[in-house]
């Protein structure tokens, strides 16, 4: 197929911190997958981490740090475009013409408004208000066809939907409506701590989340203290939050279904288990820690890659851009 019939994929990913296992398999072993089928867009979104009070020095080594870490789990730049968000000024732009579009009851509904309002109570600001219309911008520039993102993603992913058909049918069709690319195998990586809750790299207890940057001692460690239930069967089941989550992790990790990691601990305690999932985890993250640091070191490298991607971005996004604004009435 040639790459213009190929869909349209586009995803972001903020970068604070480093990113999770539930980030990585969640979403970012996805954005890999489909570099081969589909014309891939990703972008590091630096605007939407503002939402949250940011140190500025930290988050330009973090923009970094998540650009190095998206080439070391593998997105090629030779066939992907990867590029930061604030250097596509087209985003900030379609941005506000959509905020002009998304009503304000729609956004009160929003979940991760209500949870990001509770633990950041000091500073609920509009633009975490706004986010979903950001985020909405950010999918409609490209024509997405599909949007590979964790499952707690969907609510805003719904959000673009709407908003893209609402647009359409006052102005005529302009916006691609967007579908969530979700992985079936890997919705949602839950805590360590508290298999109820989804991993997070902002949870107060480290012991809860592996970053993809945690060496193998530390991860063999966390495993080795995860919440489990009471009972002593390896197997995924009604009310097993913490073993369903391990099994879950163990089959991603290892490339093996959830029955076939079943039946190899068959008979094996919960202690043996949960060793045996960090072992698994520790040595499915060397290979790109390794790359990791090879990357993170090679600043010139890093600089031409979010300069090439933000400028195959602005081409790409240009179109609709000039579009919507002669559609609403802009004088251009
Ligand atoms: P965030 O860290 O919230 O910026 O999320 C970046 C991407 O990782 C999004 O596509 C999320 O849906 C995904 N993601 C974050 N946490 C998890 C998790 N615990 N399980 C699955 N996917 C996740
Ligand atoms: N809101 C997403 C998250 O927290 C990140 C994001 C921003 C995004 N813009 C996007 C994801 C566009 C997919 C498409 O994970």
């Amino acid at each position: 197929m040639s790459s213009e019939q190929k869909k349209i994929i586009f995803s972001g990913i903020q970068p604070t911190g480093t990113f999770t296992l539930g980030n990585y398999l969640g979403a970012l072993q996805n954005w890999v997958k489909l570099q081969d089928e589909y014309r891939c867009i990703y972008c590091v979104v630096d605007l939407h981490s503002l939402t949250v009070r940011q140190e500025p020095k930290e988050l330009r080594e973090n923009t970094l740090s998540a650009l190095a870490l998206l080439l070391a789990v593998g997105i090629d730049p030779s066939k992907s475009v990867l590029f930061v968000q604030s250097h596509q000024p087209a985003h900030a732009e379609l941005n506000w013409i959509l905020n002009c579009f998304v009503p304000y009851g729609e956004l009160t509904r929003m979940t991760q408004f209500k949870d990001k309002s509770a633990v950041h109570q000091d500073n609920i600001n509009s633009g975490l208000f706004t986010y979903p219309v950001l985020m909405a911008a950010d999918i409609l520039l490209y024509g997405t066809d599909l949007v590979p993102v964790g499952a707690d993603q969907k609510q805003h992913l719904e959000l673009s939907r709407n908003t893209a058909i609402r647009f359409n049918n006052i102005y005529g069709d302009l916006f691609t409506v967007p579908e969530p690319y979700i992985s079936k195998e890997v919705g949602r990586v839950m805590s360590l701590q508290d298999p109820s809750k989804k991993m997070s790299k902002s949870d107060t207890n480290a012991k809860s989340y592996i970053s993809v940057l945690d060496k193998p001692e530390a991860i063999v460690k966390k495993f080795k203290s995860a919440v489990t239930d009471s009972g002593s069967e390896i197997t995924f089941g009604e009310g097993k939050d913490g073993i369903n989550n391990l099994l879950t992790i163990y089959s991603a990790v290892t490339g093996l279904s959830v029955a076939e990691a079943e039946s190899r601990f068959a008979g094996k305690g919960y202690g043996d288990f949960k060793l045996a999932v960090g072992q698994a985890v520790a040595e499915h993250l060397r290979p790109i820690q390794e790359e990791y640091a090879r990357v993170a070191a090679d600043k010139a490298y890093l600089e031409q890659v979010y300069k090439a991607g933000a400028q195959r971005a602005g081409e790409m996004s240009r179109r609709i851009l000039q579009k919507t604004y002669k559609k609403v009435g802009l004088l251009v």
